[in-house]
């Protein structure tokens, strides 16, 4: 007999999907939702053997770390300004476009906004011009491109090239790398590129100049909308004219960009407040554990609230944590003594008060 809980204990995906290449993408684009898991009373529990209880729990494991993405009043308003600046998409191609820079601290959500935006902006091109382009290329509505620490102009077009599944040799030049990551973005027809770490970009370096002026001109050159996301680019003046001299080009980029700040969830107003309570609300109403009940989280918003400092990945991993305290503990439910005894990132750790 099959595994009853095999369809959870798979979780969504055989393997991580993996955005940097278009083939993971895709398959994030159009993953299923999972089905819901059937939840055991403590005595259906009791009446399984061994080796089902054991792959129930590890079901559960899984469901328990896959919580949905939630519309947070981050994720919305997020939403909202890309929205904006993607109106002036619908500009003739040779017509500058604005791009959206995601600019918060770590945790709070940016990639998650900008691949659920990519999502969905993916699913509606896909739905109004179909799966491929008038020339008969693969239509790619959406590049995601995640960089890594001290990237060079060289291995970001490898990245884009990567992202298409050209085989462009290493051999080529950086500039036939450019030109060739250039080709895949028209001929198939990408209309949104995200860039996500832009951080990594070492500003101090040559090198780091050099890729953020490919990118900024990439911006000005392609009928594409991008979305920048990263930590601290205010600081770092990404955007900034004086950074790069005072070229004109660059200047017209920073105008060109709309930042899109991610705060943490704040409990001061009752907006914030509100806010914070919805979002464990949802989250409350999916946790796979015996004695779940609505007010489980909601009642602890406060407590919750000051070990993560709102801060969304903090309480995410609060979460996976604490079900499988409760799970392993058999205490089947998350309390104070629970969310009081779960070891917390150490970003969160060290900004808790003690006590
Ligand atoms: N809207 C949401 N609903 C539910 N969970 C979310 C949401 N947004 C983010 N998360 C959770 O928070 C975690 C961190 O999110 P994400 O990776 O998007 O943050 P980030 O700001 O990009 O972080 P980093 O700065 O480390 O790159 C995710 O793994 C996800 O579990
Ligand atoms: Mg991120």
């Amino acid at each position: 007999m099959s595994n009853p809980w095999g369809m959870w204990l798979r979780g969504n995906d055989t393997e991580p999907f993996v955005l940097s290449r278009k083939q993971g993408w895709d398959r994030f684009v159009n993953a299923p939702r999972r089905a819901l898991l059937p939840v055991l009373t403590r005595a259906e529990m009791g009446r399984l053997d061994a080796e089902s209880l054991a792959d129930y729990t590890e079901a559960r494991m899984v469901w328990n770390a896959n919580l949905p993405i939630v519309r947070t009043q981050q994720l919305t308003s997020a939403f909202a300004i890309i929205d904006q600046v993607m109106a002036s998409a619908r500009r003739d191609g040779d017509r500058a476009r604005g791009s959206v820079v995601i600019d918060a601290k770590p945790g709070l959500g940016k990639t998650t906004i900008a691949t659920r935006y990519g999502k969905d902006f993916h699913r509606l091109q896909y739905r109004r011009y179909g799966p491929t382009t008038i020339d008969g290329h693969q239509r790619l509505p959406v590049a995601f491109i995640p960089l890594k620490a001290s990237i060079t102009l060289k291995a970001l077009n490898q990245k884009i090239l990567n992202f298409y599944g050209h085989p462009a040799g290493t051999a080529a030049t950086r500039f036939e790398l450019a030109d060739l990551a250039i080709d895949c973005v028209r001929s198939c027809e990408t209309r949104l590129i995200v860039i996500d770490d832009v951080h990594f970009i070492d500003f101090r370096h040559r090198d780091g100049l050099t890729v953020s002026n490919h990118l900024k001109s990439l911006a000005n050159e392609m009928a594409v909308t991008f979305i920048f996301v990263g930590v601290g680019l205010a600081e770092k003046k990404f955007f900034d004219e004086g950074m790069i001299g005072e070229e004109a080009a660059y200047a017209q980029t920073s105008r060109r960009a709309t930042r899109c700040p991610v705060v943490p969830f704040t409990l001061g107003t009752d907006d914030g407040f509100r806010g914070w309570v919805d979002l464990l609300r949802v989250l409350e109403s999916h946790i796979a554990l015996a004695d779940a009940h609505p007010g489980m989280l909601t009642d602890h918003a406060q407590l919750l609230h000051r070990r993560t400092q709102g801060y969304i990945a903090s309480l995410t991993s609060l979460l996976d944590r604490a079900c499988a305290r409760a799970i392993g503990t058999g205490g089947e439910t998350i309390d104070a003594d629970v969310i009081g005894g779960v070891e917390m990132d150490n970003a969160a750790q060290t900004a808790s008060p003690i006590g």
